[in-house]
């Protein structure tokens, strides 16, 4: 329930293949928390088929954003501002939910604030640790992203490296493909690893200059599957996919220590889906000592709308709203990303 002086955001998330809508009082505090999501179609097509997505999105907006404002015991009336996702994504998709958003924004006379889908994915934390404030160093993996970023402020990040081709997520979506594992990978490959032993080794994905690159991890583990196909030869999937695991994981910590260790880092966020690895989870622990390592709850490591509401209220206290000329942005950047700087 809202009390005096509580600012109550409702996010809404369309992105990708998940709709999603929740309220969140003052950037912290989930009062509800509604996803949809469409797995179950896409399984059928390997993989996101956008068109789809984007039709699926237009039938659920309106029943996810009802329920949300349900589960949180509350009305359009009470609400602060809405929140949405404009990008990065597939365009289909976000315009769904940026079109619903301006549309209720503007009938409810409410303030609209738009969100950069990874700043979300970051402020995941926020909701999981209530205390955690700016600066910390963020490990940023997702699928469309995968970098080290030093957030500075609620607003301000200092991209330290990212990855120069494949995202770490897709990484795992692509490999899980070639191992013959459905839609969506990651979690598949998650599952299958646990049975198996890291037996290849693989080169790291780390490049010379500190940043990554999975396309190389990738086009190995294509190579290996190949050769033994081609020798007629068994291969014991789960140890490819323990081996992948490894090679994609360790590189990313290896990387985030040196940060860590530069900068003198007290505190370690995680952002995005493959924070729901397990090998990932359970190497946090192998960090400097002394290190606060925060990890956001399984259920908001992937795509949710509480992420957006956290983060569209630390835009909604520095009035940074958007007018009904907001469009999706397919392509959007972190703020402060830079090409390959290091
Ligand atoms: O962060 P996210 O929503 O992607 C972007 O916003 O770009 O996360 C989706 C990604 C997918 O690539 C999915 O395969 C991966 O996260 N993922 C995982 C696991 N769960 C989800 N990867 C590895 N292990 C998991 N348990
Ligand atoms: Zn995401």
């Amino acid at each position: 329930m809202k009390q005096n002086g509580d600012i109550c955001i409702l996010g809404i998330e369309s992105s990708c293949d998940e709709t999603a809508a929740a309220l969140v009082r003052n950037g912290r505090e989930i009062l509800s928390d509604v996803v949809l999501s469409q797995i179950d179609i896409h399984r059928l097509y390997g993989g996101v088929v956008p068109e789809i997505a984007s039709r699926n999105h237009v039938e659920a907006i309106d029943v996810v954003v009802k329920e949300a404002l349900r589960g949180a015991g509350m009305s359009l009336a009470d609400i602060d501002a809405i929140a949405v996702t404009y990008g990065a994504g597939l365009v289909g998709a976000l315009l769904v939910g940026v079109s619903y958003a301006k549309g209720l924004a503007q009938a409810q006379n409410k303030p609209l604030v738009a969100v950069n889908h990874i700043e979300g994915h970051i402020c995941a934390n926020y909701l999981t640790y209530p205390d955690l404030t700016p600066p910390y160093t963020c490990l940023l993996t997702s699928g469309g992203h995968t970098a080290i970023v030093n957030v500075l402020d609620y607003d301000r990040y200092d991209v330290v490296c990212s990855t120069v081709d494949d995202a770490v997520g897709e990484a795992f979506d692509k490999v899980a493909r070639v191992l013959g594992l459905s839609y969506p990978g990651g979690p598949q490959i998650d599952k299958l690893a646990q049975q198996g032993s890291p037996v290849y080794k693989f080169h790291s994905v780390v490049t010379s200059n500190g940043n990554f690159s999975y396309s190389g991890l990738k086009t190995a583990v294509i190579n290996l599957m190949h050769n033994a196909e081609q020798k007629g030869e068994q291969i014991n999937k789960a140890d490819v996919a323990a081996s992948f695991t490894h090679a994609a994981i360790d590189g990313l910590l290896d990387r985030l220590n040196c940060e860590i260790r530069q900068n003198n880092a007290k505190t370690v966020a995680v952002a995005g889906g493959v924070g729901a690895n397990s090998y990932l989870r359970s190497r946090l622990a192998d960090l400097k000592s002394g290190l606060r390592v925060c990890l956001p709850k399984l259920s908001l490591c992937g795509d949710n709308a509480a992420m957006i509401a956290s983060r569209g209220y630390y835009m909604y206290l520095n009035g940074e709203f958007a007018d009904l000329s907001l469009n999706a942005c397919p392509t959007l950047k972190l703020r402060g990303e830079k090409p390959h700087h290091r």
